[in-house]
């Protein structure tokens, strides 16, 4: 008996310092998987809270370009057409044409920015629409080159057209594309300050392949993703008397993919830029369905589906 009572004396306090000891090793690993569940949600929480101070940063930078440059153009159109009030001023052709010509870029500048802007919400919302048609890609290359010859040549550059013979007829939207190509040649020259900016075409199995090919300033490795981002501006901090919002890659970007095709480009410092993108000979919607128009269609379906319940219910109602 004593030998059983001492047995149990000396077992009782081991087995329950084991089943503590379990207890304590099952509390710590909770604990451990808990804190690793707290560190996640705190990493979790650091990244929105980054995101959310990028998209204040990008939100400040965006009203600050967009004011800039919707008062510079502003500025000077009210300027100059203060000057041409003037009689002696009016009076005199020369200055008068060369006022009316200052104020007339400069309202292309503010519609031009106006446009890009409202092409970029479009997009965001979703309520961005193509209008398709069948068109010779050749006739609309030479037509951009007709409307920028002229500034071309007032910066002594040679627009330059070169078209694979026999290329196919697109259907497509014919003002997306031109407003792409448009883009990317009035860059080049803004970027360019003697040669020329050459305009290729040429078929690429169902896609046209279009390249714009300037002698330019160039652009360093590390900034062909970014030009690609809204308001990015590559050059801005050595080239101040270039304009520029910094949108029109964007947008050549945006159209670019939504109509199913790619964008991007070769270039080397100091010797010249070519941008390519392709773009399917036949337009495709495939692409065209935003999230937030999803969004907005799905509520406008669980609002539908909510109509029909109380619709059903009233109906049953009644008939009780
Ligand atoms: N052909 C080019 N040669 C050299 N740099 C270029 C060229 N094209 C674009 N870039 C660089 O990429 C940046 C972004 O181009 P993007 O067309 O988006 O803006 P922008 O021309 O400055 O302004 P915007 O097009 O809104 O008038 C430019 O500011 C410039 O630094
Ligand atoms: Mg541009």
């Amino acid at each position: 008996m004593v030998s059983s009572k001492n047995s149990s004396k000396n077992t009782g306090p081991s087995e329950s310092a084991k089943r503590l000891k379990s207890l304590v090793d099952k509390r710590t690993q909770e604990l451990k998987e808990s804190n690793k569940k707290l560190r996640k949600a705190q990493a979790e929480l650091r990244k929105v809270r980054e995101e959310l101070r990028y998209i204040d940063v990008k939100k400040n930078q965006f009203m600050s370009i967009t004011s800039h440059e919707l008062q510079t153009p502003m500025t000077s159109i009210r300027g100059f057409s203060q000057l041409l009030n003037k009689e002696e001023v009016f009076k005199n052709t020369k200055r008068r044409k060369r006022y009316l010509k200052i104020i007339q870029g400069e309202s292309r500048r503010l519609s031009k920015l106006v446009r890009e802007m409202l092409d970029l919400s479009r997009i965001d919302l979703g309520t961005l629409k193509f209008h398709v048609s069948t068109f010779d890609p050749v006739e609309l290359i030479q037509d951009i080159k007709l409307q920028m010859d002229r500034i071309a040549k007032e910066k002594g550059i040679l627009i330059i057209v070169k078209t694979d013979k026999g290329l196919p007829e697109m259907t497509t939207d014919r003002e997306r594309i031109k407003q792409i190509i448009m883009n990317l040649v009035s860059n080049s020259i803004k970027y360019t300050s003697k040669g020329s900016v050459t305009i290729e075409a040429k078929k690429d199995g169902d896609f046209i392949q279009f390249s714009v090919a300037d002698t330019g300033i160039g652009i360093a490795k590390k900034e062909y993703n970014k030009i690609f981002e809204r308001f990015y501006q590559a050059n801005y901090s050595y080239d101040r008397t270039t304009t520029g919002a910094g949108l029109g890659l964007s947008i050549c970007k945006e159209f670019t993919e939504l109509m199913g095709g790619k964008i991007w480009l070769n270039s080397k410092v100091g010797e010249g830029t070519v941008f390519f993108f392709t773009t399917p000979i036949k337009f495709t919607t495939s692409k065209l369905e935003s999230p937030i128009r999803n969004k907005s269609k799905q509520s406008k379906k669980s609002k539908k589906s909510k109509k029909r319940k109380k619709l059903k219910s009233r109906r049953s109602k009644r008939k009780r």
